[in-house]
């Protein structure tokens, strides 16, 4: 599943100046989605557009959207003094040419410069993603092939189109892809990758326990705190298995994803990706009872009422650790009182590297919002609290944490003094 289009993360381009090109292909009136993102998202957009992208969307939309002005010519006395192309390609943190037809990958393979975008191409030391759209048949031929190639060998991310229905009518691969991706993209370019060579696998959401066929217990994780850490850890260069309950979280781009529903499915998914990874992340809130004895058909209404034996789940996260040799392991405690208590103790038991306690009775913290305040606290005993912060900047947080433990791991014993 791919991230839905108005799915994107805030702030995550805060700081940042996205120079955005946009070519002559239908798909231009995506040009103005993905401005619309990536002003989102906390980036500062300038818009450059090739005279037949202005054949498909006016420089008016893009303006509006951006809150800057467009530049389109290279010969225009105000645009050359205001938004000149030496100008755009200095200010560029990142550069994307979105879409980016066969004509204009053509001339960014081979230096050709006749209009201000691809003069700006030129122009530019920052690092460039290109997403092509055109006709399948387009796609395929061998000289756009090659043409993406020499991009790549030079370092431009291409990112890939979608196949699908096309607009001139054919099926196949050419289709734009989705604007949220394209920010996501732009997002990992424009991070560090402190955390590539990791394989980060991390649960998220609730689970649930059937009573009978349509019946079930469960608790009020949404997965929204495990997916934002998936997200940042893609980011930043990790490879990330999420191994997700029942969420309506959407798929973070990059990530693989797993869907379970029951604790033991959860739990034996785990267990079977464990040897892949790097680090573990619990995150998933997951049940501790289950119903002892789930009916096989649909409980029948009983006036009397009636009484739900539980049984209860045996806790994975100790055995993980027993076996865990250089892995990380970070576990969660939603707790509702005596948070720092019941979170060290956790630690201790679960025999964990680093525990990420929040309060999860609280309004703007815990299960369903985007927002959250926890306490971290790690076995060297440091312990730390965030303010409130986005779930995205708290899976940041932590994932700090995870490159500090992973560099504390690997310093070398110190060669004690030999006579
Ligand atoms: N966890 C687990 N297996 C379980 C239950 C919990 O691996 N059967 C993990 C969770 O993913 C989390 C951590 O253990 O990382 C703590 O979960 P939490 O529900 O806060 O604590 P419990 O150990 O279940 O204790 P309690 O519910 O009594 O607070």
């Amino acid at each position: 599943m791919r991230c839905p289009i108005e799915f994107v993360s805030m702030g995550i381009l805060t700081d940042k100046t996205v120079v955005v090109g946009v070519s002559g292909s239908i798909a231009a009136y995506k040009g103005a989605e993905l401005v619309r993102l990536l002003v989102t998202s906390g980036a500062k957009v300038r818009v450059m557009m090739t005279r037949s992208a202005m054949e498909f969307i006016t420089p008016l939309t893009l303006q509006t959207l951006s809150g800057e002005p467009v530049a389109t010519e290279i010969f225009s006395l105000t645009q050359e003094s205001e938004i000149g192309h030496i100008r755009l390609a200095d200010g560029a943190d990142a550069i994307v040419i979105a879409p980016a037809t066969a004509d204009v990958i053509a001339k960014a393979a081979t230096g050709i410069a006749d209009d201000l975008l691809t003069t700006v191409l030129l122009a530019a030391r920052c690092p460039l993603a290109i997403a092509p759209a055109m006709n399948v048949h387009m796609y395929e031929h061998p000289t756009v092939t090659e043409n993406l190639g020499k991009l790549r060998t030079r370092g431009v991310t291409v990112i890939e189109p979608d196949a699908g229905a096309l607009a001139c009518g054919y099926e196949g691969k050419g289709r734009l892809t989705d604007p949220a991706i394209i920010v996501e993209e732009l997002a990992r370019i424009l991070s560090k990758p402190d955390l590539a060579g990791e394989r980060i696998l991390i649960t998220a959401g609730p689970t649930q326990e059937p009573i009978d066929p349509v019946r079930f217990v469960s608790n009020r994780s949404t997965g929204k705190m495990g997916f934002a850490i998936a997200r940042a850890a893609w980011r930043r260069g990790a490879g990330v298995r999420l191994i997700a309950g029942p969420s309506a979280q959407p798929t973070p781009h990059g990530v693989e994803r797993v869907d379970t529903v029951n604790a033991a499915e959860m739990l034996s998914t785990v267990s079977r990706n464990f040897p892949w990874c790097s680090a573990l992340i619990m995150a998933a809130a997951v049940a501790d009872f289950r119903p002892k004895n789930p009916a096989a058909q649909k409980l029948k209404k009983n006036p009397r009422g009636m009484t739900l034996e539980l049984a209860a789940i045996p806790d994975e996260l100790p055995r993980f650790a027993s076996r865990k040799g250089n892995r990380i392991l970070i576990g969660f405690a939603a707790e509702t009182e005596d948070l720092e208590v019941n979170a060290i103790d956790k630690l201790r038991r679960k025999r964990l590297d680093l525990i990420v306690g929040n309060d999860v009775s609280r309004s703007d913290a815990g299960f369903a919002v985007d927002t959250n305040i926890v306490t971290i606290i790690g076995m060297d005993g440091g312990k730390e609290t965030t303010p409130k912060l986005t779930k995205d900047e708290v899976g940041d947080v932590i994932l700090d944490r995870l490159l500090a433990i992973r560099s504390a791991k690997q310093r070398p014993t110190p060669l004690r003094a030999t006579r």
